[in-house]
């Protein structure tokens, strides 16, 4: 009786709690009333990849004893700073968001500094030159992806001479990782003046656009040596265009993505894709693990980042049937 009581008196405080905007005390270690809560805000979407890092960030907030505020953005930045903005009302203990693109960040994260609310950045960076304005960044490094990309490339032609034509599918104009995965992949094949990037559009990390802007590459260049698509999502779209237009993936067309989730597995398996960089998005249970601490007043590492390897066809023939995402 006692118990049901108790029980009651705090669901009603914690309901207060809620209608009053408040998001847990400072205790923060995850248990009761102490609940540590956190408001993300997340790009949307748009591919495999994100769907897979949703799931990652939910499962492990509740894994971890998190209350997670989760606002799916839908690939829109004045969505994302309007959450930010309602996440710092409810005065949550954490903000964390996966920044749809890089710039025009300085003014929300200033408001979140004043409101004394730590912020986490995941997956993709922002270009303010005031790194006060958040606690840490973890995710991975995209230039270095782009590189790998381009190394591959280099070693593939290795020793031949005739020109490689080559079409880029970029992500999301502005964002990171089509920034620098552009980046680091023309740093590398900048070397070599037989690499000729003949055409470079964004896809929006999507399938459907990674395929439109395809079959118009595919139109206007009869002459394609390689695909680099900034993602696997786009990539696949690209696929399907390349073998409505008669040609084979992989043979007649190489390609070259990134991410490496489940359906561009498949695909690199079955030699419709050469070569993949993997981008992991797993990246709940270390976010968790940081807004723990950051909430207890530890100091953390500014830059974490994720570790990444590659995959050929035989190795992600070995990986498919334990792949997570
Ligand atoms: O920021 C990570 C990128 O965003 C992934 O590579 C892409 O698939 C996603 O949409």
């Amino acid at each position: 009786m006692l118990k049901r009581w108790s029980a009651a008196v705090l669901a009603g405080a914690l309901a207060l709690g809620a209608l009053a905007g408040c998001g847990g005390d400072s205790a923060g270690d995850g248990g009761g009333d102490d609940k540590l809560v956190m408001g993300f805000a997340q790009v949307g979407a748009e591919s495999g990849w994100r769907t897979a890092n949703t799931k990652s960030i939910q499962d492990s907030a509740s894994k971890a004893g998190i209350e997670l505020k989760f606002f799916d953005a839908q690939g829109k930045q004045e969505n994302q700073i309007k959450a930010i903005r309602n996440f710092i009302t409810q005065r949550v203990d954490v903000i964390a968001f996966s920044p749809v693109v890089e710039s025009g960040w300085g003014p929300v994260l200033k408001e979140a500094k004043d409101a004394n609310i730590p912020v986490i950045l995941t997956d993709r960076a922002v270009d303010t030159p005031d790194t006060t304005l958040y606690k840490t960044f973890i995710g991975s490094d995209f230039v270095l992806e782009g590189k790998k990309a381009g190394e591959w490339l280099v070693k593939e032609y290795e020793g031949k001479t005739e020109p490689v034509n080559i079409v880029e599918l970029q992500g999301t104009p502005g964002a990171a990782p089509a920034n620098d995965r552009k980046e680091g992949f023309g740093d590398v094949i900048k070397a070599d003046p037989k690499f000729k990037v003949i055409a470079s559009q964004t896809g929006q990390f999507t399938r459907t656009d990674g395929k439109e802007v395809m079959e118009a590459f595919l139109k206007a260049h009869p002459d394609i040596d390689v695909l680099y698509a900034h993602n696997d999502d786009m990539g696949l779209g690209a696929i399907e265009a390349i073998e409505a237009a008669g040609k084979k993936p992989g043979t007649d067309i190489k390609i070259i993505t990134v991410d490496a989730v489940k359906d561009g597995m498949t695909a690199l398996s079955q030699g419709k894709i050469n070569f993949i960089v993997e981008c992991s998005p797993l990246l709940g249970p270390q976010l968790m693990d940081l807004a723990k601490k950051v909430h207890a007043g530890e100091t953390i590492e500014p830059r974490v980042l994720t570790e990444e390897t590659t995959f050929n066809q035989e190795q992600a023939t070995a990986a498919l049937p334990t792949r997570q995402y």
